[in-house]
């Protein structure tokens, strides 16, 4: 059935083949050094013919193997820290084996090329060794995949999922109560309460942090020294490191949540929208705030199986779950040196439903029926050769809150079709063929939304 395969599943295979295949020229190899020395050693002349014939086939493997470690490679997911040693010493691998070759057959007669060649042999078999090392610690050792688990990268990644939280609108929560609290509660809770005082410290009201522990009271006019962050940005390994090793760590949306609220001087009963929000936390806040939207809560949605996340991610889409336990999915084109879709895949079909934040922008794409996918409520389409022709079937999406249409090709006809999109808080239109008097013909429409023609927007 090969024939109905298109290619990317055909390089899939190949390539997870990798780990069957590396072992061919592991034992192929090896076996033609030990031949050579033994037709040395025992005065055999069929054993030295039998290790050419064992380089050349070797050879062979070295190629398959490498091949197919480049695909399985493409498929991303290996830190690059890891992949490169290993990619460069099956390089050197092939090239010592073609050197092995050359010297026992063109230079067989010069009397230096023995001399060459022996110890060409031994370095063929290390560098074999050891590139079989390189990949075993890059499949099996993979605790290297999951950094942000230790919350030790300094990197804010707002896409990273993020517990969905009960979290009023943002701006009406308390930094204290609705965001530092619940995260103590969940992550500190089980050893830090009024009855198991670990390091006699209490983390259960705002009055018993304050109190701290062992080491003394927390004092606010000293963030720097402050043991509660000290505490936490610990490396894993540490033993001062809270929690500790092998208990559920924060993430690192959470420890910055934690940090400014530290660096804020612990306030306890300020709300978030009397405070200055710095941008990395105004980042998040609009994630937590986007998390609360009424259709997320639909519980009906089943789960997306792991193995279809899968192929749409061998497929170039970068596919996240938006929180941690959601049905729902983020979906976004990751670029593969220019190569990007002009059509939505037949394989988002199955997902439609699932879909809620789409990001098609700088793609091919000119069609495509946006109606199937109802739960959208983010949409980026920027930079694209998008037309009118699109939009009605955008106009259904009853849920939608964020439309990017900027650098299309959307005149005055398709604008009409926005009108109904009376959830819309905000559209991106600058650059596309919007004159400023149609904007504001859609603003009386749509007087709720914020609409962005760019320079020529008066607003
Ligand atoms: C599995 C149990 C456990 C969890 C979970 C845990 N801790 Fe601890 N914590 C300890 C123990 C045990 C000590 C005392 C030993 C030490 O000082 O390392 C301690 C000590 C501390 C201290 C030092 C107190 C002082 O004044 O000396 C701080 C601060 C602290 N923890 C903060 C936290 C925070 C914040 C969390 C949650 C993010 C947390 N811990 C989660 C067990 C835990």
């Amino acid at each position: 059935m090969i024939f109905l395969l298109n290619w990317s599943d055909i390089s899939f295979l190949i390539g997870r083949m990798h780990p069957l295949l590396v072992h061919f020229p592991i034992g192929i190899l090896s076996l033609a050094v030990i031949m050579e020395f033994g037709s040395i050693f025992f005065n055999k002349k069929e054993l030295g013919k039998a290790a050419l014939f064992s380089l050349y086939v070797g050879f062979v493997a070295t190629i398959l193997a490498g091949f197919s470690g480049y695909l399985i490679s493409q498929g991303g997911g290996y830190s690059d820290e890891m992949l490169t040693p290993h990619r460069w010493a099956g390089i050197s691998l092939a090239v010592l084996n073609i050197l092995a070759i050359v010297l026992k057959t063109v230079f067989r007669e010069k009397s230096w090329s023995l001399k060459i060649y022996l110890p060409t042999l031994v370095i063929l078999l290390g560098v074999v060794l050891y590139t079989g090392h390189l990949g075993g610690t890059l499949t099996h050792g993979s605790d290297f995949l999951n950094v942000s688990q230790t919350g030790q990268t300094n990197q804010l990644n707002v896409n990273e999922n993020f517990p969905l939280s009960d979290l009023p609108r943002p701006e009406e929560a308390y930094l204290f109560n609705d965001i530092v609290q619940p995260i103590l509660h969940n992550h500190c809770g089980s050893c830090h309460n009024p009855q198991k005082r670990k390091g006699g410290l209490d983390l259960s009201t705002f009055s018993s942090i304050m109190d701290g522990g062992d080491s003394g009271p927390l004092d606010v006019n000293s963030i720097s020294e402050s043991e509660l962050l000290r505490r936490l940005e610990e490396p894993l390994s540490s033993d001062d490191r809270m929690p500790p090793k092998g208990k559920l760590q924060l993430s690192n949306i959470q420890l910055e949540l934690i940090r400014w609220w530290v660096a804020e001087k612990y306030p306890e009963d300020i709300q978030l929208k009397f405070m200055n929000l710095p941008n990395n936390i105004e980042l998040i806040l609009n994630r937590i705030d986007d998390l609360n939207h009424p259709v997320y809560s639909n519980d009906k949605l089943p789960h997306v199986d792991e193995t279809v996340l899968t192929s749409l991610r061998r497929k170039g889409y970068g596919v996240n779950v938006i929180a941690d336990g959601s049905p729902f999915l983020e979906v976004r084109f990751k670029f593969k040196k220019g190569e990007t879709p002009d059509e939505i895949a037949e394989e988002l079909k199955p997902v439609a439903r699932h879909i809620v934040w789409f990001d098609l922008s700088g793609t091919a794409i000119k069609e495509a029926d946006f109606s199937q996918f109802e739960n959208l409520t983010r949409l980026n389409l920027s930079q694209t050769n998008i037309g009118d022709s699109v939009l009605k079937n955008i106009a259904s999406l009853q849920n939608l809150e964020y439309l990017n249409l900027h650098s299309t090709q959307i005149s005055s006809e398709g604008i009409q079709q926005l009108a109904t999109l009376s959830n819309l808080k905000n559209i991106y239109l600058w650059n596309t063929g919007i004159l400023p008097e149609e904007a504001d013909w859609l603003k009386k429409r749509l007087p709720e939304t914020e609409i962005s023609l760019g320079v020529t927007d008066g607003s």
